[in-house]
């Protein structure tokens, strides 16, 4: 078996070195030619637990390889994997000028049978464009050289998404045919033989299955949320509420932590998308512009926090933060509640400090000099007048307090992920603001 990865991003490096490590002949394909020079090295160009280790190892036993000639690629493969980026545009719609990319030139390369796989997130109706582009590209050559196409959406989540994709809840195939059923589950046997279900059904539900699933995650995400500020208003405290609903087994104890709002590359894009998708049909989904409409107030909750205990003047003041990637175990930044924070503290005339383990490097790439950066979580404090915790890694959870107090010049923190017990914070005499619990704290330093 060899299979072709096209785009070799979060997900398809994932996906090929874990096809890889099964024992499938896997050849990735990229148009970054920076990015197939450091993997041919066996460097990943992302921060990925677990990734390393198993991309040397199977650049070693010759499964997996890098090129940017998809023609080359696609010789002797039995199916290629659609992953590059779908970002929204402005008007909020995907932009599909990659995936289109990719299918026009498997249509002006194949030689033989193919089954086509989009694995990007992409709107309904996409793989049957897909399937239309490539019979473009082959009338143009005068040739029809059979394939067949399948909608196969990836739900892994950065900083597990190795585990994600080796031990999935479930894989999702739409398909058309028999064949590219059968192909697909002969793919996918090692990663199913332990229960994990296989669902196969058509292509346009498939493609709505991964946006559904990712809105119903942002929604749970919005409305605890917005619960935590009313919970603010009227003295309750979202860490008890949230205990007290999660034990229901029919809300559950997942994603009802509450925060400063979702980000990453697939949460907004995805909410964003659906939401089009449903004005095309000419359907208001209401309850997603909700969705979308309270996470936009949430990235800016810390900052009106911070602004609020300092009176309305931030300049002059100086703000450390820990944690600048969108959620812990990634560099990814992109959609980060932190760009946000971080944007609105420096327009307000504060200067900031920051460190993350992963992500100085994708913070420098996007905020330049901006701001200053730290390789350690309590050098960063030194002369801050309060910290800030945007991602709540775990190397954070149970610092030295008693050196934080030292090093900041007063002993406040804004903890945007609830990782500390506001009663405890104040036994050691922070003064300590989290999200949907407004415990009077002393302020005694
Ligand atoms: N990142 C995630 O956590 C995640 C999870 C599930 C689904 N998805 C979806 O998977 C898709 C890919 O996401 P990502 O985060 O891996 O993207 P990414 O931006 O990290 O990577 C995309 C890659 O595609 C390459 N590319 C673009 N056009 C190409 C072409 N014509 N030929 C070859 N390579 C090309 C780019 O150079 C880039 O390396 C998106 O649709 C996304 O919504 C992402």
């Amino acid at each position: 078996m060899k299979v072709v990865i096209i785009g070799v991003g979060y997900v398809g490096l994932v996906t090929g070195t874990c096809f890889a490590e099964i024992g499938i002949d896997v050849e990735c394909v990229d148009i970054d030619k920076q990015k197939i020079q450091k993997l041919k090295k066996g460097i990943s160009p992302i921060y990925e637990p677990g990734l390393d280790e198993m991309l040397k190892r199977n650049i070693k036993k010759k499964r997996l390889f890098f090129s940017t000639n998809l023609e080359k690629a696609l010789q002797r493969s039995n199916a290629v994997f659609i992953c590059v980026g779908t970002p929204s545009d402005d008007k909020g719609k995907a932009d599909l000028k990659f995936v289109y990319e990719a299918a026009k030139s498997i249509g002006k390369c194949i030689s033989d049978y193919m089954l086509v796989v989009t694995k990007s997130t992409v709107p309904v109706g996409t793989s049957l464009k897909v399937k239309e582009l490539i019979n473009e590209a082959q009338n143009q050559r005068g040739v029809a050289i059979s394939f067949d196409i399948a909608s196969n959406p990836e739900f892994l989540k950065e900083g597990a998404a190795i585990s994600d994709f080796l031990k999935p809840d479930r894989i999702v195939i739409g398909v058309e045919s028999d064949k590219a059923a059968s192909l697909m589950k002969k793919l996918y046997k090692p990663f199913t033989l332990n229960g994990h279900p296989i669902f196969f059904m058509d292509p346009v539900s498939a493609e709505m299955t991964k946006y559904v699933a990712n809105a119903m995650l942002a929604t749970k995400i919005s409305f605890i949320n917005d619960i935590a500020n009313l919970c603010e208003l009227v003295g309750a405290n979202i860490n008890e509420v949230r205990k007290g609903i999660g034990s229901d087994q029919r809300i559950g104890k997942k994603f009802i932590y509450p925060g400063i709002g979702y980000g990453g590359s697939c949460f907004p894009k995805d909410v964003k998308v659906l939401i089009q998708t449903a004005s095309d049909f000419n359907y208001d989904l209401s309850i997603l512009k909700a969705v979308e409409h309270v996470n936009l107030a949430q990235k800016e909750i810390l900052f009106h926090k911070i602004n609020k205990h300092f009176k309305g003047d931030l300049s002059g003041k100086h703000v450390a933060i820990w944690g600048l990637s969108f959620k812990p175990q990634t560099d990814d930044m992109r959609e980060a509640p932190s760009l946000v924070i971080i944007r609105k503290l420096l327009e307000s005339g504060a200067t900031v400090s920051a460190y993350d383990p992963v992500a100085i490097d994708e913070a420098k790439r996007i905020l330049g000099d901006s701001i200053k950066y730290c390789d350690d979580e309590y050098e960063v404090l030194i002369g801050a007048d309060c910290l800030a915790i945007l991602t709540e890694w775990s190397e954070f959870k149970y610092p030295n307090f008693k050196q934080i107090k030292k090093q900041l010049n007063s002993p406040t923190i804004f903890d945007g992920r609830n990782i500390f017990n506001a009663e405890e914070l104040q036994g050691y005499g922070f003064n300590y603001h989290c999200i949907g619990n407004n415990l009077k704290t002393s302020y005694s330093s």
